[in-house]
């Protein structure tokens, strides 16, 4: 540095000013302090991004121990800058403080341009961090929009919506070889609950010979059409991890489970339709307030995408992927590391998706023993646990993060045996490997505990207790039941206290209410459930505040980012969501008439107004 430079006007001031009147020397200081001033307004104008957000009524929930309530945050270059009271936040005379330069009058006056606007809330509204969805399915949910059997009460019914959507897309009209494919059936939901036929889906004249291969609501089984069928005529008797389902005859049904789908021969989407996919999942991501997502099988081919658009600063929401290539070895080297990648750093790729087991609505989640009402099977595991070993192994080695779908008690027993195994042998510790279970169902009552002790992250999905509570104990049994979608039982035994929630979408709605209000009241939307109204094992209750907490806090920390995530806390990144209810008070079937005014990323509007 030049001392010479900065200590010669300063000298020349010195000398102005003894020379000077002691009138002068006022003015000279108040033309000086009103520039200044002016000059904070105007810095704080192209930065676009300071401002204070207050509720009159202190409906800002915080999800941060030391300040759980407060009336106003500050919002600083896209940071929580403050947090507390309209003095403390708005009004920060501190700020000034040991600063005798300005009068009191014109500290207080200055105090408020400190931001560029002070917003404030209607009464009944609710501000809380922005909503995480630990587990969900971004390019897939688009891709079941375009033909979802969601709720189609009979094969007639699925029919019925396929023919509506050739009538409408007139490129399908048009072009009889193009591929039709859907999501969410769900054979329990029709008359004599049996898995359908490739027959089904050519009695009708306009699917006669059609492409159409049809996910299950789950996404663990395939429903194909007969032309379909038709393409793939030299099946292999047997699939591991798989099943082609057959008639007494020994023919294919037309219904493919687990690997059994890889045999389908669909062809790949086209960069065209995965942007169509993803634009319209971001588009409902944002509207219901989730600023963060858990990508929870991400593929090579969609991990490139999602590169790109962070680099072009196009990410609408931060996204936390699972990679998995599908390949049954290791493949930790195939896919890139990112952390807080691209243009705006919203883009984190540090963990992979691996998969024990199949789902229980397809009989498919590996149980420790029979199926209650199918005592002819236990369920699939998907892999070996020698395999499955090995892999995981080897992803710690290279520093993964690894996330195991796991639904039935065999598959968490296995996975939670090689993870403390693998803990045991020393190595990254827990904190540091953070280790998730997806799913995590049905735990026998040892597991229970075993889990809390190892610190294993139990990633749930609240709806799915409420979506399979009618059916759930049927399959399981009274007893097995006790240990399944046990909620508060998890988050007790968390020795970090967390407990992430997602929603699993699109096999559940994207909503994120949908999933605070399962968890919170263990009710059908309908306010019912099968042990009344109380709620399904209601002792299995979220309160409000912990299914917040795993809704933004917990997926946070099981996302390596509870230093910059999850809480409105001084310092961490400003997402945040503002409800024009109070979720955290209002009666169970109020919840879901909610509605978001406005979902906020890095200090900006992405969805509504403020
Ligand atoms: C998946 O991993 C295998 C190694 O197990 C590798 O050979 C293959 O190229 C990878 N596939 C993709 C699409 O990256
Ligand atoms: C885990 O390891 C890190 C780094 O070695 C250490 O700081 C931390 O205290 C350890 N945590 C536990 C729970 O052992
Ligand atoms: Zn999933």
């Amino acid at each position: 540095m030049d001392s010479k430079l900065s200590r010669e006007p300063r000298r020349n001031l010195q000398t102005r000013a003894t020379e000077s009147n002691s009138t002068q020397w006022w003015a000279r200081r108040l033309i000086f302090g009103v520039a200044l001033s002016a000059g904070l307004v105007f810095l704080n104008y192209p930065l676009q991004s300071s401002y204070a957000v207050c509720s009159p009524s202190r409906n800002i929930y915080t999800v941060d121990d030391t300040a759980p309530r407060v009336e106003c945050i500050a919002v600083r270059n896209a940071r929580i800058a403050r947090v507390g009271s309209y003095d403390e936040v708005v009004r920060p005379q501190r700020y000034f403080e040991g600063n005798n330069f300005f009068p009191r009058w014109l500290v207080d006056r200055l105090a408020v341009v400190r931001y560029t606007m002070v917003i404030y809330l209607h009464e009944d509204a609710i501000l809380v961090p922005g909503l995480a969805d630990a587990h969900a399915h971004v390019i897939e949910n688009g891709y079941m929009n375009q033909l979802p059997l969601m709720g189609a009460a009979s094969v007639q019914e699925v029919v019925d919506r396929i023919k509506t959507y050739i009538a409408t897309h007139s490129d399908t009209l048009n072009e009889p070889s193009r591929w039709i494919e859907g999501m969410g059936w769900d054979q329990t939901k029709w008359p004599g609950a049996q898995f359908p036929t490739a027959a089904d889906l050519a009695t009708d004249p306009l699917l006669k010979g059609r492409l159409i291969s049809l996910s299950r609501v789950d996404g663990h089984a395939r429903w194909v059409s007969p032309a379909v069928l038709e393409l793939m005529p030299n099946l292999p008797e047997q699939v591991e991890g798989g099943l082609i389902v057959r008639d007494a005859e020994g023919n294919p049904t037309g219904v493919f489970v687990d690997n059994a789908m890889d045999l389908i021969p669909i062809p790949p989407w086209s960069e065209k339709q995965i942007t169509e996919f993803f634009d319209m999942t971001m588009k409902q991501a944002l509207s219901y307030g989730l600023t963060s997502i858990h990508d929870a099988d991400t593929k090579p081919a969609h991990i490139a995408f999602f590169q790109k658009l962070a680099d072009a600063g196009k990410l609408p929401n931060r996204l936390y992927l699972m990679g998995n290539n599908g390949s049954a070895e290791y493949w930790g080297d195939t896919l890139p590391k990112l952390v807080d990648y691209g243009k705006h750093a919203r883009l984190n790729l540090r963990s992979v998706k691996l998969i024990a087991d199949g789902a229980l609505g397809s009989w498919g989640a590996a149980l420790l023993e029979p199926y209650s009402d199918d005592l002819a099977t236990s369920g699939l595991m998907l892999s070996s646990p020698e395999k499955l070993e090995r892999q995981i192994r080897r992803f710690w080695a290279d520093g993964w993060q690894t996330n195991v779908h796991c639904i039935g008690d065999r598959a968490n027993h296995v996975i939670l045996d090689i993870y403390e195994r693998i803990l045991a042998g020393g190595g990254r510790n827990v904190t540091e490997s953070r280790p998730r279970i997806e799913h995590a169902q049905i735990f026998t009552p040892a597991d229970l505990v075993r889990i809390g002790k190892l610190g294993v992250i139990a990633s749930v999905q609240p709806t799915h207790a409420t979506s399979d509570m009618g059916y759930a104990q049927i399959r399981l049994g009274p007893d097995r039941i006790k240990g399944a979608y046990a909620y508060q039982t998890l988050l007790k035994a968390s020795p970090q206290g967390v407990l992430p929630l997602g929603s699993d979408f699109p096999i559940e709605g994207v909503n994120p209410l949908l999933g605070f209000y399962a968890a919170t009241s263990r009710l059908y939307v309908d306010g019912t459930s099968p042990h009344g109204l109380e709620g399904w094992f209601s002792e299995q209750k979220l309160t409000r505040a912990q299914a917040l907490k795993g809704m933004t806090l917990d997926a946070a920390y099981a996302s390596f980012a509870e230093h910059d995530l999850g809480s409105l806390t001084p310092g961490k990144k400003a997402d945040f969501v503002v409800f024009d209810k109070d979720i955290m008070t209002v009666p169970y079937d109020k919840i879901l008439e909610a509605k978001v005014v406005a979902t906020v990323i890095d200090g900006e509007v992405a969805y509504g107004t403020l």
